[in-house]
């Protein structure tokens, strides 16, 4: 009798058990095409990301962080934070207090990185979970001492096929178990650069071989059994706009070199005056109509972008499409770094998986929210940070969500609801108050019969 109980009682526990995808801690991976602009999906056709979008969600703009460059974008993405709150406020950085240098080449110092905590980093200090990166800036770094358990030294020569291999390996073979996993690559960003985003013909070819790469993701995927329980998001950094000879700013034609260090150049310029700050931004103020100059204290707030040391005493934010230049030609077609509030300066993202609704479509998010949206995912405790959730529910199978056209919807529906209640309740009051006369003589005076007249 006693064994009967037991047997029965382990055979419920693992029935219970099972092998249900509720058991398995969920896994979520990360992909970034660098400098995917959010309108190439309206203006060009990609019929791999278009299937994964049906059995997914999209987001069609993601308004990006303010400068809208690689690595800082890349790393609000993972952070949730604003660049001045994370610290990596450019490509190419000075800190004047302990004199380093930061460049997109020299990048491997964890001083430049310390000031924010990737998901990365959080997710591996969960009991038995790692994480794994085939690159995505900061993943080579030990960041707070911490490298992702498997990961890639940044190499553009290692080929995208190599790059989705090994993390698919990582993913399937690893012990704890990698749950949190990053995938990036290089295009459209670099021809973005070299022909311009106008160049249709070229784009044309780019974008479809990066269309291809996404067909060759989910492919091995599902080959290798992951499609169903992963979740993929796929997104970007920032967009790229039209460049050109005609729209040149040259800082030599207004103030002489040897009066300032230019820690970044274009299209947002970082100057560090040698001489009287006051001086060097009167010369620059009056440069070029193509060109806002800010003293740091007069940044406008809606960049977030002043309150870090990191950030130089005076910055030059061009208009789109203007390259700022030291006396030289154009140095490319296309480029990306202007105001983020531009929709040429956004990327997009679309996201598939068990966490995912299937087939919903949302206009706008920011990019500091998918940092708060990947935390509930994986169940993590995100660090403060600059995102919104309740931006993201609607994308999420496992929330409740209504969007603004169907808020209004409800609300005029109870109102028809409640009028015709109150309607109904006053004409039952009425039929209910005939027995009287008067109101009987009324009810009749009512009624369009011309017999009773
Ligand atoms: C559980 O997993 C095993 C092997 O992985 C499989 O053979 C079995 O069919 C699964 N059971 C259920 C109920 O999914
Ligand atoms: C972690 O994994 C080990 C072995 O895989 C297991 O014994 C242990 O219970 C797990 N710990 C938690 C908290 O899940
Ligand atoms: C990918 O994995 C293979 C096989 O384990 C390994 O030889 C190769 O070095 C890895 N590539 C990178 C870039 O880490
Ligand atoms: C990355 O490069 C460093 C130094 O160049 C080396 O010590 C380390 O083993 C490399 N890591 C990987 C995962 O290739
Ligand atoms: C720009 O460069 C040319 C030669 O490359 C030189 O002749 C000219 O003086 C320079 N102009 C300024 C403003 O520095
Ligand atoms: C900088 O120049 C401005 C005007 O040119 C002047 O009023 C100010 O005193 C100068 N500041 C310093 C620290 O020299
Ligand atoms: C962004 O988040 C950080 C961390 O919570 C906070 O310190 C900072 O004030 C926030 N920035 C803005 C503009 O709210
Ligand atoms: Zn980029």
């Amino acid at each position: 009798m006693k064994l009967l109980v037991i047997l029965l009682f382990s055979g419920l526990t693992t029935g219970c058990r099972g092998n249900s995808s509720h058991s398995l801690p969920p896994k979520l991976l990360l992909v970034s095409f660098d400098g995917f602009r959010a309108d190439y999906l309206q203006n060009y056709e990609f019929p791999h990301l278009q299937n994964f979008i049906k059995e997914g969600v999209l987001v069609e703009h993601v308004k990006n962080v303010f400068i809208t460059k690689t690595f800082p974008n890349h790393y609000s993405i993972v952070t949730g934070l604003y660049e001045e709150s994370h610290g990596i406020v450019a490509n190419s950085m000075y800190d004047v207090i302990t004199k380093k240098h930061f460049s997109d080449f020299d990048d491997k110092d964890p001083f430049w990185w310390n000031e924010a905590v990737p998901i990365w980093v959080t997710n591996q200090l969960q009991e038995n979970r790692s994480s794994a990166a085939a690159m995505w800036p900061g993943t080579d770094v030990p960041i707070h001492n911490t490298t992702p358990s498997y990961f890639m030294n940044y190499s553009s020569s290692v080929s995208f096929e190599e790059r989705l291999n090994n993390i698919t390996m990582w993913l399937m073979n690893s012990n704890p178990p990698v749950t949190f996993a990053t995938l990036y690559w290089e295009e459209p960003d670099a021809s973005g650069h070299k022909y311009g985003p106008e160049d249709k013909e070229n784009m044309y070819r780019v974008l479809k071989e990066v269309d291809n790469l996404i067909g060759e993701l989910v492919h091995k995927l599902k080959v290798l059994g992951l499609w169903e329980n992963l979740n993929v998001i796929i997104t970007s950094d920032h967009g790229m706009t039209q460049c050109s000879k005609d729209r040149l700013i040259n800082l030599d034609l207004c103030i002489d070199r040897s009066s300032y260090t230019l820690i970044d150049l274009t299209p947002v310029a970082a100057v560090l005056p040698k001489i009287n700050t006051t001086e060097v931004y009167n010369r620059l103020k009056v440069c070029n109509p193509h060109m806002n100059v800010y003293l740091k204290e007069d940044i406008p707030a809606r960049f977030h972008y002043q309150h870090n040391d990191r950030i130089q005493p005076i910055i030059l934010v061009a208009d789109e499409g203007w390259t700022i230049v030291l006396n030289k030609s154009l140095p490319k077609l296309g480029d990306h770094g202007y105001d983020n509030s531009l929709s040429s300066m956004h990327p997009f993202l679309a996201a598939h998986g068990p966490a995912f609704h299937k087939g919903y479509k949302h206009s706008t998010i920011n990019s500091v929210d998918i940092y708060p949206m990947m935390c509930h995912i994986l169940g993590l405790q995100p660090h403060p940070n600059n995102g919104t959730f309740g931006h993201t529910k609607c994308l999420l199978v496992d929330q409740w969500c209504i969007n603004l056209p169907e808020a209004i919807g409800i609300v005029i529906g109870a109102l028809l609801v409640l009028t015709t209640l109150t309607c109904l309740i006053i004409i039952m009051q009425n039929r209910l108050s005939v027995p009287r006369p008067f109101s009987r003589l009324q009810l009749q005076e009512d009624d369009d019969d011309p017999l009773i007249e």
